[in-house]
């Protein structure tokens, strides 16, 4: 096998939510297609740049939608020669916001498994974006056997305590947000994750600072790009605008003039959605007391694009009323401008570049500033800026030394930074040229790319030792996903039971190790058949289906298969059903390690009337549910679509393993419906009654050797090892 040293790194990102695709982005559309979305697309494309890396994949959900454009819909899409974004479907075709998302995201990471292995592609790194993701690269990546890498974008827990603070229950949050869902995630990406990156120094020390698992992972600040294309200095025109550029510095200048009765005076600039938070009201105060700083320069506030205030909501009305009458109190027509409308791919660097050749600065008022991007972009086209002491400007004036940190709470001292740096013109100069410099090397995709692979590079390199080291055994996906037919068994009185013919059998696998895979399906639980099979000195097989069929694990119990778990929870009423079995004086409960969440079992002596009794109390209840009676007196009561049967179609489906090409054996009741249909079945000799209704069907074969003389009888009679 040739290792990923010789061809080059290929990376997989997760993205799962929003609208993304490789051009025109509909950034803001809603609260789902923001930063995160133009920061994977700019990352995947940065990175498919580099000669080490192979190919780029983005996986996002896909949408089919007629409200919105079928781009979306497209399942690949290229980006780049080396990049593109894979979409994968879960949950149906609708648009849906990320928070209702989680439901889906099993169907995603099967739907995923299937894609990798129909494309024949072979993981190096699994890297997701935002909770969602990040729950769904981590699964993947441990079945993979590969790194797994996150960034979190915002958490739950940060989010949380913003709703609690604005009012809302705990209740409603967990409701509307699927919070509770979400943090768990968090916290269990925190305790797998090989790497976090991160925007800011302060996302680690306050917002993951506030996990229990925040002191597991190694994290790594590495602040995104912004796009230096779009985002040139004032003076460089080397490049030569293009005519949309402009226009759009026309269209801006016109905008502005509307307002200024002085347009040529150093422009104070502040741009930012209408938010309480964003504090711009301090920043008009600041202004407004201050004579000297209306004699310098005008102030210029877009808060937003906006047609009528009053059909905005709440907070966004209350905002702008409070510029408005906030320019009203101070008397301040002709040296404000709060422009109503701005397009923002072209005319927001224009704006910067007009405000930099003004000789004017940028001003960030905000209370809290998470990261700062309009102060980053500014800056690169070479505004100076003064900023909220607070979150990602502190790095910014840290790394970039070009502007002043304020206490934003005092307006004076909003209005002492700007006039610093308006009258002293060294220090503009030097601020605006520290921008556009330090912005370059810090804050440049290029930068984050190069510490990115930095970071991965001795990851990547240990895990391909892993991979030379037990190419087989681990890990589980690449293993199933090499595997074209399965033998599954029942343990006990089928596979067990003759201790010679089962060393032979075993001994059989073995030999066939690389073609078939193994695997069983019992009654057990998952404990009870470890231990067994270890008494009884059996291998570990590939596959384990236990308690009935409510439950699959690989690997012994390394992997529980989730994929499996949520699609079998549909409309599961656990308690619902035990209540009600409760009241019928015939059943008695079994052990209580042998109840699961997806499985109760009763004791029952044989009876047909029982069993009548116990459906019709259950459909009048409106219960859905599987029963299995099987040993004329265990009584299993599993959700609608958990069976041995139903979990060896899910495995088939899941790891794209054709259904006749399981054989599959058994010896009791219970094993009936595994036997049936499509996979080759075999009934072993010492089989019981209730297995002769299966005599003369389709794909049956009755061995006369019992138990696994019986299987390897089968295996001959199937020709299984020729297939
Ligand atoms: C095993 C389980 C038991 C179940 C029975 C039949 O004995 O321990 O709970 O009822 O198999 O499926
Ligand atoms: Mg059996």
């Amino acid at each position: 096998m040739m290792g990923n040293k010789e061809r080059g790194l290929y990376i997989q990102l997760f993205s799962i939510h929003g609208l993304i695709r490789s051009k025109d982005l509909e950034l803001g559309r809603d609260a789902d297609t923001g930063g995160q979305v133009k920061y994977v697309l700019e990352l995947a494309q940065e990175l498919s740049k580099r000669p080490q890396v192979e190919r780029v994949d983005l996986f996002t959900r896909q949408i089919r939608d007629r409200r919105f454009s079928s781009d979306y819909s497209v399942e690949i899409e290229p980006i780049t020669d080396k990049a593109r974004i894979v979409r994968i479907p879960c949950g149906g075709g609708k648009y849906i916001r990320k928070e209702l998302l989680w439901p889906f995201l099993e169907e995603f990471i099967d739907k995923t498994l299937k894609f990798i292995k129909r494309e024949k592609l072979d993981p190096f790194l699994m890297h997701g974006h935002y909770a969602d993701a990040g729950y769904v690269a981590m699964q993947l990546a441990s079945l993979y056997g590969v790194p797994f890498v996150f960034t979190g974008h915002s958490l739950g827990v940060n989010k949380k305590m913003k709703l609690l603070e604005d009012g809302a229950s705990e209740e409603e949050i967990n409701k509307k947000y699927f919070m509770k869902r979400r943090i768990h995630a968090e916290e269990s990406i925190l305790a797998h994750a090989d790497l976090v990156f991160t925007s800011t120094q302060q996302e680690i020390e306050q917002q993951y600072g506030v996990y229990k698992n925040r002191s597991v992972p190694k994290y790594v600040l590495n602040p995104p790009g912004i796009d230096l294309e779009k985002f040139y200095p004032y003076y460089d025109d080397s490049q030569g605008k293009d005519n949309l550029e402009k226009q759009a510095s026309v269209a801006v200048q016109d905008e502005l003039n509307r307002f200024f009765t002085n347009p040529d005076k150093p422009m104070i600039l502040a741009l930012c959605r209408p938010d309480k938070r964003k504090n711009v009201s301090s920043l008009i105060q600041a202004y407004g007391e201050s004579k000297d700083l209306q004699a310098i320069g005008n102030l210029a506030i877009f808060a937003g694009i906006r047609k009528n205030i009053e059909d905005m909501g709440d907070n966004e009305k209350q905002v702008l009323t409070e510029i408005l009458l906030l320019m009203d109190k101070y008397d301040l027509y002709g040296k404000i401008a709060i422009p109503k409308k701005l397009n923002f791919t072209y005319e927001v660097p224009e704006l910067y570049r007009i405000a930099a050749s003004r000789r004017g600065v940028f001003v960030n008022p905000a209370l809290t500033e998470p990261f700062g991007l309009t102060l980053l972009e500014s800056a690169a086209c070479g505004v100076p800026i003064v900023a909220t002491n607070d979150g990602g400007p502190v790095d910014i004036i840290k790394h970039c030394d070009n502007g002043i940190l304020v206490d934003v709470t005092e307006p004076q001292k909003i209005s002492k930074a700007i006039k610093e740096i308006l009258v002293d013109e060294q220090k503009w100069k030097r601020f605006s040229m520290n921008g556009i410099n330090n912005v370059h090397s810090f804050y440049s995709w290029e930068a984050h790319v190069d510490r990115y692979l930095e970071k991965i590079d001795s990851m990547g390199m240990k895990s391909i030792e892993q991979r030379i080291d037990y190419p087989m055994e681990n890990p589980v996906a690449r293993r199933m996903n090499a595997l074209n037919k399965m033998l599954i068994t029942d343990i006990d009185h089928t596979l067990i039971g003759d201790k010679k013919s089962l060393q032979e059998l075993i001994s059989i696998l073995r030999r066939n190790r690389k073609s078939i895979g193994f695997g069983m399906a019992t009654g057990r639980t998952i404990d009870s058949t470890l231990e067994h099979l270890d008494e009884e000195g059996v291998l570990t097989p590939d596959v384990l289906i236990t308690s009935v069929g409510s439950e699959i694990y690989y690997s012994g119990k390394a992997h529980q298969d989730t994929g499996w778990s949520a699609h079998i929870d549909q409309k599961w009423e656990k308690h619902k059903i035990e209540r009600l079995l409760s009241t019928l004086p015939f059943l008695k409960i079994q052990e209580p390690e042998t109840q699961r969440r997806f499985k109760l079992s009763y004791f029952m002596e044989p009876n047909e009337d029982r069993l009548h009794q116990i459906h019709n109390l259950l459909v009048k209840n409106r219960c859905r549910y599987n029963l299995i009676y099987s040993h004329q007196q265990f009584l299993d009561i599993l959700p609608q679509r958990a069976s041995k049967g139903k979990a060896i179609r899910y495995l088939s489906y899941k790891w794209g393993i054709p259904l006749e090409n399981f054989l599959v054996a058994g010896d009791s009741g219970n094993d009936e419906g595994m036997l049936r249909g499509e996979p080759r079945g075999v009934v072993v000799g010492n089989y019981s009654e209730e297995l002769e209704l299966l005599r003369g069907k389709r794909r049956i074969f009755f061995s006369k050797k019992n138990h696994a003389a019986g299987i390897i009888d089968g295996i001959h009679h199937y020709r299984f090892l020729e297939i």
